[in-house]
């Protein structure tokens, strides 16, 4: 892990397998001491900046009691709150806030703007989600199936069903096959991922055994997996026009009962990075079902409350292994 000092992580391909793997485990290490009052504080006097160009609850909180957890302080840095994009190019940004802090994070839309911080930072700068990856909740998918799996990770298969062209599809695709587990994407061909993120995942394949399976057919990419993931139909950034044609395409890959019966297996679990759209206490489930007349979509509410529903274990790993990650770029460990 002394190799992750000063590095950043933009993308789940910056790091090793190796790497990879002795990250998840220090973030298990991480959670274990806190539960049991024993944790070390190694980034004592260490500042964070949290730059969201997005709206978020979990990883912004996530970063902030990691950081407090460990001794260093988070300056947040809101959609509205600072010039970046607007008035101060991202590079210039980048060369001001590495002169004032120990590492950065960013939330926004494109991948080549995380980059540019990264490039002129000075200082680790991890990706907190763009449109094209979620590093930080792959890691944490990873924990928790780890977690819940309770066997070796060249053992676990996963389906993510539902849009999978966009971050969360694109991070858990190359995530499991640098792990070496069974990924099947389960979704529309116009929602698979790019043909690049494929390759990518397949050459990690190649190399630890990891099954990579793209597929339409909902029955044959359930079945038989331990872990069902799914995200929103719509993201982030995109433009209410899409909704109509996200709930015709998506329709029929709606994880519900029927769907995790499918996998044959009585003792799958469902994740979800979250937010999730299962009920109408939202305002976007209103004008959704305004518009629509659906109350759920992509997860129905039963599954989201059932007792194969793992999605708070999970959003808990999102600080453990944002923790895990400032700690093996920032600490000299
Ligand atoms: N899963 C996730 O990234 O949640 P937030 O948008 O609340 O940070
Ligand atoms: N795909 C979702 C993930 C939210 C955590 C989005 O980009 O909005």
């Amino acid at each position: 892990l002394s190799a992750l000092h000063q590095r950043s992580l933009l993308r789940e391909t910056d790091l090793s397998v190796d790497e990879l793997r002795a990250l998840l485990d220090l973030a298990a290490d991480l959670k274990a001491a806190k539960r049991e009052g024993r944790e070390e504080r190694r980034l004592v006097g260490r500042n964070i900046a949290l730059i969201f160009e997005k709206t978020s609850t979990r990883t912004r909180c996530a970063f902030e009691v990691a950081a407090a957890d460990q001794g260093a302080s988070t300056t947040y840095l809101d959609p509205s709150g600072s010039q970046i994009g607007h008035k101060e190019s991202a590079k210039d940004t980048a060369r001001v806030l590495g002169r004032f802090y120990d590492g950065i994070e960013y939330r926004g839309t494109r991948q080549d703007v995380v980059e540019t911080l990264a490039a002129h930072a000075g200082v680790p700068v991890w990706n907190g989600l763009t449109d094209d990856w979620h590093p930080t909740q792959s890691l944490c998918d990873a924990l928790t199936m780890r977690e819940h799996a309770g066997k070796p990770d060249t053992e676990i298969a996963y389906a993510y069903v539902g849009d999978a062209r966009f971050n969360v599809g694109n991070s858990l695709l190359v995530t499991g096959a640098m792990l070496g587990m069974d990924v099947r994407i389960v979704a529309p061909r116009s929602l698979w991922p790019t043909d690049a993120v494929v390759a990518v995942a397949r050459r990690y394949a190649a190399e630890t055994g990891a099954r990579v399976t793209l597929t339409d057919e909902v029955a044959d990419g359930v079945r038989g997996v331990d872990f069902v993931h799914t995200d929103v139909w719509v993201s982030m950034g995109e433009p209410k026009e899409v909704w109509a044609e996200r709930i015709e395409l998506l329709g029929p890959y709606q994880v519900n009962a029927d769907l995790l019966a499918l996998s044959g297996n009585p003792r799958v679990k469902f994740m979800h990075c979250l937010p999730a759209f299962h009920d109408l206490e939202t305002q976007v489930g209103q004008d959704v079902h305004d518009q629509f007349g659906l109350a759920e979509l992509e997860v129905t509410d039963d599954v989201f409350e059932s007792e194969a529903s793992i999605v708070f274990d999970q959003a808990e790993n999102r600080m453990h292994t944002i923790k895990a990650l400032i700690v093996a770029t920032m600490a000299r460990l």
